[in-house]
């Protein structure tokens, strides 16, 4: 589950707009922006609506998309240390999960910091009111005695949100390589951003897809069933749906590449033919192979991680890795 929609979807028909402030009128801003540019792109956020989040659990469950095996490899079998690192000293802690889901990788870390009477808040941030609510339903069943406020909002919003709840010391976890999903500049602007809103001493729980053999980054997004493809290609049918736009996404095809030397994994849809597409009153013009960049899923070395960590004025003081060291799970202090 991620980034569940809950609003109904309101198309924008011929010569009508919304408000540049409205959730759709941002949508439809950055869809005509992107799509004007030259090289075409879009916004990777804009994949989970409830058709996309639905796929994304697909994603997650098949052969050859590792990343959240890895991660839950690490979250099953390093729980004890991972705990211990976040307990510390053993002083009172909230415990933010930024992008929550449905915490089943932090319920490992949730239940092991029970068991040893930690405590600790947890509070999940979504942007997703289904998530907080599912979070806020679910949660007290499985986890009874568990000290819980979910935050429905944007991150950095809500984690000012956290500090004005208490003046308890903060461990952030960013799990799930999202911030790969981000160009090298955005990262550490992330980075840097989130250390803001932290004290000294502080923590965040960072999770890092590594670089690897290139075949394998490259399978993972061109799965043979054809999921990562219907990830990107429903991109194209939301904004039909919401937006009012005619793409035939049969004149798009998936065409995801993966450069060894930069770790970028990039997925592009590729336009088969000549074609004009109409989105609202706006008239988006393809060529014949013309591409839009759909998402970067940057991989990374444990140094790339430690340096950004640095640049941002944290600390990185434990790396978690899965067996196969696939992915790390980084601690870092704010200092
Ligand atoms: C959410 N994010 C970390 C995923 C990734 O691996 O970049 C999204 C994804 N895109 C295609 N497959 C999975």
């Amino acid at each position: 589950m991620k980034n569940i929609e809950t609003m109904q979807a309101v198309p924008i028909g011929m010569g009508m707009s919304l408000p540049a402030k409205s959730k759709y009128g941002q949508f439809y801003a950055d869809v005509i922006t992107g799509l004007s540019a030259t090289p075409k792109h879009l916004n990777s956020k804009y994949f989970y609506d409830a058709v996309g989040d639905k796929i994304f659990q697909e994603l997650m469950a098949c052969e050859e998309y590792y990343p959240t095996n890895c991660e839950l490899e690490i979250f099953s079998e390093k729980t004890a240390e991972i705990c211990n690192a976040i307990i510390g000293s053993g002083d009172a802690f909230d415990l933010i999960e930024l992008g929550a889901g449905d915490a089943t990788k932090s319920s490992y870390l949730l239940s092991y910091l029970m068991e040893k009477q930690a405590d600790f808040t947890y509070l999940p941030i979504d942007i997703s009111e289904n998530v907080i609510s599912y979070l806020n339903i679910t949660l007290p069943v499985t986890l009874p005695g568990l000290q819980l406020n979910g935050l429905n909002g944007e991150y950095f919003q809500m984690l000012e949100k956290a500090a004005a709840l208490s003046n308890k010391r903060k461990v952030v976890l960013f799990l799930g390589s999202n911030i790969g999903n981000m160009q090298s500049a955005e990262a550490e602007g992330f980075c840097r951003e989130l250390r803001n809103h932290l004290s000294d001493g502080d923590m965040l729980l960072i999770g890092f897809d590594l670089k690897k053999n290139p075949a394998t980054v490259l399978a993972a997004y061109n799965d043979k069933e054809g999921i990562t493809r219907r990830f990107n290609l429903n991109l194209l049918e939301r904004i039909n749906r919401e937006l009012g736009g005619n793409f035939d996404t049969g004149k798009f095809v998936h065409y995801p590449t993966y450069d060894p030397e930069t770790g970028a994994c990039k997925s592009y849809l590729v336009s088969t033919e000549e074609q004009d597409v109409k989105i609202g009153s706006e008239t988006i013009r393809f060529a014949r192979d013309e591409c839009i960049f759909m998402e970067i899923s940057q991989k990374f070395t444990v140094a790339q991680t430690d340096k950004i960590a640095k640049t941002a004025s944290f600390k990185p003081v434990y790396h978690f890795f899965d067996g196969k060291k696939w992915f790390v799970d980084a601690i870092w202090v704010a200092v």
